[in-house]
């Protein structure tokens, strides 16, 4: 298969190490011109020098207000990925606030205040993008001991669902504008 993303603009979230930095520099090499976000400087200096023509922004993107407008001053995004994502080990019985904050902050909240920019840049340009949720088999089986990062899973699964529903109103011609995926990744050692 011939991909080439070349013209394209793509942002893919925690690509500062593991899956999303795969991806990042997977996406330049097809040609889309990458904005690696992650919150450790030092992990995307090396992705720089990894790839030079991939721009970096370091920034938490818990963080909704300040997330917002780096992302806004970013401007258009046609291929996003939200990858970024926590797990932390703790019992139902035992998740304080603070705890499942966290979590639903990074692995879902972001997930959406980032796609709710991306999505009104690609419908006000009347282009076309897509936007894939790196999800997992978590949000779909439960494990002991990791209820907060289930839950956000099988919330972000449904939010990809939702955002493909509500985006079919801006059908343009005959394809969709947008295209929503919610990928499950299972890594084996
Ligand atoms: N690995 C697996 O087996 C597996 C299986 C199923 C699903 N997944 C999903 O795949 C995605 C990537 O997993 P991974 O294993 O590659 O994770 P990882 O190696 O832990 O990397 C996660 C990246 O996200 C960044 N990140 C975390 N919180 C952030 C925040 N608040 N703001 C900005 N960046 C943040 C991390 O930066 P710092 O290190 O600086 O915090 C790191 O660069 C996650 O959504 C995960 O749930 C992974």
């Amino acid at each position: 298969m011939n991909i080439n993303f070349t013209g394209r603009i793509a942002l893919v979230t925690g690509a500062g190490k593991g899956i999303g930095r795969c991806i990042a520099i997977k996406l330049s090499e097809l040609g889309a011109k990458v904005f690696a976000v992650s919150r450790t400087e030092a992990d995307l200096d090396s992705l720089k020098e990894e790839d030079s023509a991939i721009e970096t922004r370091c920034l938490d993107i818990g963080n909704w207000k300040n997330t917002r407008k780096v992302i806004e001053d970013v401007g258009r995004v046609d291929l996003l990925v939200n990858n970024a994502g926590i797990v932390r080990h703790k019992s139902v019985l035992e998740a304080s606030e603070e705890f499942t904050d966290e979590h639903f902050d990074v692995n879902f909240k972001a997930a959406l205040n980032i796609s709710q920019i991306v999505a009104k840049g690609i419908i006000s340009r009347k282009g076309s993008g897509a936007i894939v949720n790196i999800s997992s088999i978590s949000g779909i089986l439960t494990a002991p001991g990791f209820p907060m990062y289930c839950s956000t899973k099988a919330a972000i699964d449904m939010l990809t669902k939702s955002m493909a529903l509500e985006c079919v109103p801006f059908k343009n011609k005959k394809k969709l504008p947008i295209q929503l995926h919610s990928c499950s990744v299972t890594m084996h050692q």
